[in-house]
């Protein structure tokens, strides 16, 4: 049998149900693509790399899973939103929304300009709006309700140095989330976000075109791993697989009573707020930290 049952009865079997997912052709949106047709779901996906949407509509009917993969880039309103009702029309329902496309430049607030924001807010917050504005009339007219689920970032809650203008998106999100969960609850629409801290994906390995290939990542030296052991209580960065399971959760009926919720997928990054591991394996506040 596709999924699992619970004592209770939860299942996670999505057989029969349709994801869409933004930013779908690698790292964590590939992995939630492919961890829901896993365990049954159609996959729509919206990718800005060509080459990548081959590349995931083979893997997802590998699974036995029918896919649509539109190439085109989340940060135009339109084509996000065409793109959400082509998926719907095509498949003929609209189950869960992953809003996952997203990403950033490190640069310091005062050297930003003008177009600099506006990247990172189409990027970031805008091509969450028109997905979602272009789901959420579906799900309803539907009657079945849905889930939404939406990748922010640890760095929404925390300052985030280099990073302002992502962090703020990536906090309109977090508390969208929740409000949306509110406005949406009495459709049986539930909305919930992922929070990762460092996983590796192509864009954190510095692949940023062509087919996902992880013979091209780059690759951290020792001196960074040992970096990430210290800050990361778990004592390892993320894997997206980490990411698209805790999504299939939440896009399941496992997590029907979840919503309005921001799950930390960080290995304890969030909980540990600022405490690393020091030489002889002590937790430490900075400057002890080298002592
Ligand atoms: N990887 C991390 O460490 C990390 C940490 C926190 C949050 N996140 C968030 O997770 C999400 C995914 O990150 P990732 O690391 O998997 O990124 P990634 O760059 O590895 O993959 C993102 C995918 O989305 C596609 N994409 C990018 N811009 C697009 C656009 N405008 N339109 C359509 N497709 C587009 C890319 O081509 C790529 O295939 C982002 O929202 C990011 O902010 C990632």
């Amino acid at each position: 049998m596709m999924g699992r049952t619970g004592v209770d009865g939860s299942v996670i079997d999505l057989t029969g149900k349709v994801a869409f997912i933004t930013g779908g052709g690698g790292g964590i949106g590939r992995s939630i693509a492919l961890c829901l047709a896993d365990m049954g779901a159609d996959i729509a996906i919206l990718e800005v790399i060509p080459e990548r949407c081959e590349q995931v509509a083979e893997m997802v009917e590998a699974r036995g899973r029918k896919a649509l993969c539109i190439a085109g880039n989340a940060m135009d309103v339109d084509v996000v939103q065409n793109a959400v009702t082509e998926a719907a029309r095509h498949f003929g329902r609209l189950d869960v929304l992953a809003n996952n496309a997203g990403g950033v430049t490190r640069r310091p607030f005062v050297d930003l300009v003008e177009k600099n924001w506006r990247r990172h807010i189409d990027l970031n917050l805008v091509s969450n709006l028109a997905a979602t504005q272009a789901a959420v009339p579906i799900m309803i007219e539907s009657g079945r309700g849905g889930s939404i689920i939406n990748v922010t970032s640890i760095e929404a809650s925390r300052a985030a140095p280099g990073y302002a203008v992502y962090a703020a998106c990536k906090a309109g999100i977090n508390n969208l989330t929740r409000t949306l969960a509110v406005e949406l609850a009495h459709h049986r629409i539930r909305v919930n976000a992922i929070a990762p801290d460092y996983t590796v994906t192509p864009g954190t390995r510095g692949q940023f075109a062509g087919a996902v290939d992880p013979s091209l990542w780059y690759q951290p030296t020792p001196a960074q791993e040992e970096a990430i052991r210290r800050r990361i209580p778990l004592g390892r960065a993320g894997v997206d697989e980490e990411c698209g399971r805790v999504a299939l959760f939440l896009a399941s009926e496992m997590s029907s009573y979840v919503t309005g919720t921001i799950i930390p997928v960080d290995g304890g990054t969030w909980a540990s707020g600022g405490w690393i591991r020091n030489d002889r394996e002590d937790w430490v506040l900075p400057p002890e930290a080298t002592n």
